[in-house]
């Protein structure tokens, strides 16, 4: 089976997209892996700390290794890593990959401390692959009224070029998660902001690595396209997904108030989770509808 690496620069050269999913327990996990056996393609599956601190980290990467085991190929990345602390635990457990995320840090900050993070982890194990963010652009995968305070949105504020191009020169990560208009959750009542498809150009062409977009949940179609087309080779998508879920679990706990079994229970939210992360997974990968 190819490594993540592998998987990720074939995604590069083909100019599609691999999903990136964010789990906490077992019905998502399945159903992503449902859909990405069924369209044939990888996935990466994520775990926050918070999600990852649920779970327990091993338990995660021991679940997800298990169905790799099986001949798929889906990997796990320690998403949204903010200390030095649960970076050394999440390369202990054997995620596959590891967001450290100093995107609310000042430039200096982030840069000092991505550059300790990817010579300790690559001193542990070259193969994990780190990814660094730069740009604020919320933190939370939920149903928003307004744009995060403080998120990059106006030009002056997404991930500059030349801020691009330093970090990766030198904290020398493998993948860059820039702020390029994408936010983290999903406006409730606006449409998304749009995402700044010539700036995702640009930063390609600076950095030349592959770029990871965080918060795709509620941009259009169209503009993840034109993101993947411009150089994004990994989309993270899960508030959709937790929205969807959240709203199947409701309707499934009113249809049969006196049903107690889990399995049932959660029968109807792991198949609308599937239907989300389809939908996603054609779009990244130029498959039909
Ligand atoms: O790392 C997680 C993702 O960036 C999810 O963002 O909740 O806006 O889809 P989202
Ligand atoms: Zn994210």
């Amino acid at each position: 089976m190819k490594t993540l690496k592998q998987i990720i620069k074939a995604a590069e050269k083909k100019k599609v997209a691999v999903g990136h999913f964010n789990f906490a327990e077992m019905s998502v996990l399945r159903a992503a892996v449902d859909v990405a056996e069924k369209l044939k393609v990888p996935i990466i599956m994520g775990t926050s700390e918070s999600e990852r601190a649920f779970m327990g980290p091993d338990q995660a990467v021991t679940l997800v290794k298990s169905l790799r085991a099986m001949g798929l190929p889906i990997f796990i990345n320690a998403d949204h890593t903010k200390s030095l602390e649960r970076v050394r635990e999440a390369a202990a457990a054997g995620y596959d990959a590891i967001l450290f995320d100093g995107g609310s840090l000042s430039f200096e900050e982030n840069v000092k401390l991505t550059k300790e993070v990817v010579e300790y982890v690559k001193s542990i194990n070259p193969d994990i692959i780190v990814e660094g963010e730069l740009g604020y652009i919320g933190s939370s995968s939920k149903l928003l009224k307004e744009v995060p305070e403080g998120a990059a949105i106006t030009k002056e504020q997404l991930t500059t070029v030349k801020e691009a191009k330093e970090f990766v020169k030198e904290t020398k990560v493998d993948m860059l998660a820039p702020a390029v208009g994408n936010i983290h959750g999903m406006l409730v009542n606006a449409p998304e902001p749009n995402l700044d498809l010539a700036r995702v150009r640009a930063i390609k062409k600076a950095v030349g690595i592959p770029l990871v977009l965080h918060g795709a949940s509620g941009n259009t179609d169209n503009d993840v396209k034109g993101a993947i087309r411009g150089g994004i080779s990994i989309v993270h998508v899960s508030t959709e997904i937790r929205a969807a879920w959240r709203k199947a679990l409701n309707n499934s706990l009113k249809v049969d108030e006196e049903e107690i079994a889990p399995y049932r229970i959660l029968k109807a939210p792991r198949e609308v989770a599937g239907e989300v992360i389809e939908k996603k997974l054609r779009v990244f990968n130029k498959l039909k509808k």
